[in-house]
């Protein structure tokens, strides 16, 4: 497969930010188009999105890259993504940043699998993959997804535990939104329809209310629809770390929780609300505190990696060791190609961690991310429920199993 072209424009992520879509096309007159998302709470050990010197840098940089890469041939993703990472130079993408690398990778994946013949997810598997995940919807919010008043948990997510359809499940998150924002107005004097950037109502209520608000209405959901739900978090635990003091800020209490008291919270909140899902408990570092979280609630429910892990390989060795959590979350961008995606997916999957592929909070109006989660054997695929630039995501996988046929829901054992 020979690059004849490589164009690019200014496209925006969700929160009116600039990212760059890049177009890559293929002798052959396939073309992938890709705009890469941005994060808000960023681990500290992600890929950089953009070089010294901000989008005009990453421009510049896209100019020079042209050059080097059209008319050369590629035989697999493996390829091109080794090219790239070369071309870079600095092992994680600092040099071109993520924005530059990410997009190119996806364009060139799209396009060499239209050249194939394949939907992306099956040129990504090699053909292998024949599942996709349950969808993971953040239906309340706060954290840095929010302005001014919100909760301190940075997301409330809620899941379809068995499904028969992926539409069955996403019709489920989109009651379960709905049901939220009807309580909201009945148990929060001040809501006023506000949404973050995920889409996910945000409240002046506390934690804890509003934890249990989204709790009555996956019960009543549950029972109206006959699906079974299942509630998550993202404490997002980085966020509310305060290095000076080892300790956890909860601004709305205006409250400082020390390290040990917070994995204690955690646990206690897990079994008071029957959480099924708890990601980033514990700051970014703290795989010990993860450990204890996950020998102590790991067998009733997903103790999930996000900023720890990073979608990086030996970050993830690292978890599997000190047995610090039984899932993963997977950002593309974090990384910045397809191939170090796969890789930290194959990695997690031989120590024995669920899979969980992942939007960002500031995403684009692209689809891929719903290959990407069945490429990688997802159980989970975290992906707000509501907007534009979030149902298309949706939408695809709804796509592929409608119009494919053959591919099998994930299911959820815990
Ligand atoms: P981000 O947040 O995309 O803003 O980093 C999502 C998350 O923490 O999971
Ligand atoms: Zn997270």
């Amino acid at each position: 497969m020979r690059v004849k072209d490589l164009k690019w424009t200014i496209n925006y992520t969700s929160r009116g930010n600039p990212t760059i879509e890049i177009v890559l096309e293929l002798d052959s007159g396939a073309t992938g188009r890709f705009a890469s998302p941005a994060g808000a709470s960023r681990g500290r050990l992600e890929a950089p999105p953009y070089p010294e010197g901000g989008l005009t840098a990453a421009l510049k940089i896209l100019r020079e890259f042209r050059e080097d890469v059209v008319g050369r041939e590629f035989e697999s993703q493996k390829e091109f993504d080794v090219y790239l990472s070369e071309y870079d130079g600095t092992g994680n993408y600092s040099r071109i940043g993520s924005v530059v690398s990410l997009g190119c990778s996806v364009a060139f994946a799209e396009a060499a699998a239209k050249e194939d013949g394949v939907p992306m997810f099956l040129w990504l598997s090699k053909g292998t993959a024949s599942g996709y995940p349950l969808p993971l919807g953040n239906v309340l919010g706060g954290g840095k997804h929010s302005r001014g008043r919100s909760i301190d948990i940075q997301e409330i997510l809620v899941f379809p535990s068995r499904i028969s359809s992926y539409r069955e499940g996403y019709d489920a998150l989109i009651e379960v939104h709905k049901k939220v924002g009807k309580l909201l107005i009945q148990r929060d004097p001040g809501f006023t329809g506000g949404k973050n950037d995920e889409g996910a109502w945000t409240t002046n209520l506390s934690d804890e209310d509003a934890l249990s608000l989204v709790s009555d209405a996956v019960d009543q959901v549950s029972s109206e629809l006959g699906v079974k739900l299942a509630l998550g978090i993202d404490a997002a635990a980085s966020t509310l770390y305060d290095e000076a003091t080892n300790s956890y800020f909860y601004r709305r209490r205006n409250r400082y929780l020390d390290r040990e008291q917070q994995i204690n919270y955690m646990l206690e909140l897990i079994d008071k609300f029957g959480i099924k899902y708890v990601e980033d408990p514990v700051e970014e570092n703290d795989y010990a505190g993860f450990s204890i979280i996950n020998r102590e609630a790991g067998r009733r429910s997903l103790i999930v990696g996000d900023d720890i892990f990073v979608t990086n390989v030996s970050r993830i060795k690292l978890g599997i060791e000190d047995k610090a959590a039984n899932a993963v979350i997977i950002k593309p961008n974090q990384v910045g190609d397809l191939t170090k995606t796969l890789d930290a997916v194959m990695e997690a999957g031989l120590g024995g961690l669920k899979i969980v592929v992942s939007h960002r909070s500031g995403e684009t109006v692209f689809p891929h991310l719903a290959h990407i989660a069945i490429a990688a054997g997802a159980i989970l695929f975290k992906c707000g429920v509501v907007g534009g630039e979030r149902i298309v995501k949706h939408m695809e996988l709804m796509r592929l199993e409608e119009e494919l046929g053959g591919l099998k829901p994930a299911t959820f054992n815990l």
